[in-house]
């Protein structure tokens, strides 16, 4: 199907950059196919003639774009027109007198072309969130740990103080493995609800103190949609030592919710629960899109992703309860000796709010377009 210039809606920045390498895809699309002097000319008419190529068509949109948008539309249609046409201009010059007897086909494999550029990959938006916040927990003296994805009922939930059918079990929307009804329930797989289950993990073989940050991928059974996603990515942090308070605990994630989101950002802790954790809370920023106020912009419109709050919830934390600690006393984690705390947030939730992307779906569509603002 050639390409027909599509009635724009959308003018806001990234409405106009798909519109763009949308019409660029097109043409390059196009052009593959171009086999001969008499197809070129015609594809070239296509796209650059003055009466009604899809240049002028573009061109006609722009003069009807809203004022404001024009010079942004115009840079890219700028941008369009000069690759258009030195690329219809380098597929001529090849083509052009005796070359002209050279068939398409044969200059593919002319060795002396210059070769195909490939396009360098960049971290993905969720990733270089994550790495970012690692990061900023290494810089305090943290290591990392990874644990299995798929996990064992004893490690998500048990030893975790969720004791088998305690509500607190529900609302952690698992998904099971099939065909597990024959094991005893500790060794019951299913795909792990939450990164705490490295915590654990790493208490079993290693010895306190400790100061571990845990990045993984975690499902739930959520369907898909803005803000939801069967699959997403959780950072845990886990410390233990001696006689570490929940003043360590708050100190250490004011001071890391300032390194990452910048240093005017306030936290709050809120009371809250998990069975692994006692007292428990929720850290809460002051929001870093409006500066706390819930309004935006000259206009005071309501601000969204604080839903005008001017406080945005970041994360789950609190000291680790001594029941969990009992199921690793063995190793040096005797709840009269020792104490921490435990943390954990969602990367693609503030990946989201970080670079304002308003559909977690796209997180994970793969669509190039899309992944390119970061690169
Ligand atoms: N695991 C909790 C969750 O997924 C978050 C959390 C981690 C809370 C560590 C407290 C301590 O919701």
């Amino acid at each position: 199907m050639p390409y027909t210039v599509p009635k724009l809606t959308d003018y806001s920045a990234n409405g106009l950059l798909k519109a763009f390498a949308d019409a660029k895809l097109a043409f390059r699309d196009e052009m593959r196919e171009v086999k001969s002097e008499a197809e070129w000319k015609v594809f070239r008419d296509l796209w650059m003639a003055r009466k009604n190529g899809i240049l002028t068509q573009i061109n006609d949109q722009l003069k009807k774009a809203p004022k404001e948008v024009k010079r942004e539309f115009g840079q890219h249609l700028n941008e369009l027109k000069q690759y258009i046409k030195s690329e219809i201009d380098s597929w001529h010059s090849f083509t052009e007198g005796g070359a002209g007897q050279l068939t398409a086909e044969l200059e593919r494999v002319d060795i002396s072309l210059p070769g195909v550029r490939r396009a360098i990959g960049a971290e993905h938006p969720v990733i270089k969130t994550t790495n970012e916040m690692v990061r900023v927990f290494q810089k305090l003296g943290y290591s990392v740990a990874e644990g299995p994805v798929v996990e064992t009922d004893y490690y998500n939930f048990e030893s975790l103080n969720f004791p088998p059918n305690h509500p607190a079990r529900d609302t952690q929307d698992t998904l099971f493995i099939a065909g597990q009804q024959s094991k005893p329930q500790r060794d019951r797989l299913l795909l792990r609800t939450h990164t705490s289950p490295v915590q654990i993990r790493t208490m079993e073989t290693m010895r306190p103190p400790i100061r571990i940050v845990i990045p993984g991928t975690v499902h739930r059974n959520d369907p898909p949609d803005a803000s939801h996603s069967p699959m997403f990515h959780q950072i845990e942090g886990l410390a233990v030592d001696t006689s570490i308070t929940f003043g360590d605990l708050k100190g250490t994630l004011d001071h890391a919710m300032k390194e990452f989101f910048g240093s005017n950002v306030k936290t709050s802790f809120r009371p809250s629960f998990f069975p692994f954790t006692e007292p428990s809370a929720e850290l809460f920023v002051s929001c870093f899109i409006c500066g706390g106020s819930g309004k935006r912009g000259p206009d005071n419109a309501p601000c969204r992703p604080c839903k005008q709050t001017g406080w945005i919830e970041i994360l789950g934390c609190g000291m680790v309860d001594p029941n969990v600690f009992e199921f690793v006393k063995d190793n040096g984690y005797d709840p009269k000796k020792v104490s921490g705390f435990a943390f954990g947030m969602g990367a693609d939730r503030i990946a989201l709010l970080k670079y304002g992307v308003d559909d977690l779906q796209l997180f994970f569509q793969g669509d190039v377009r899309f992944l390119q603002q970061w690169a």
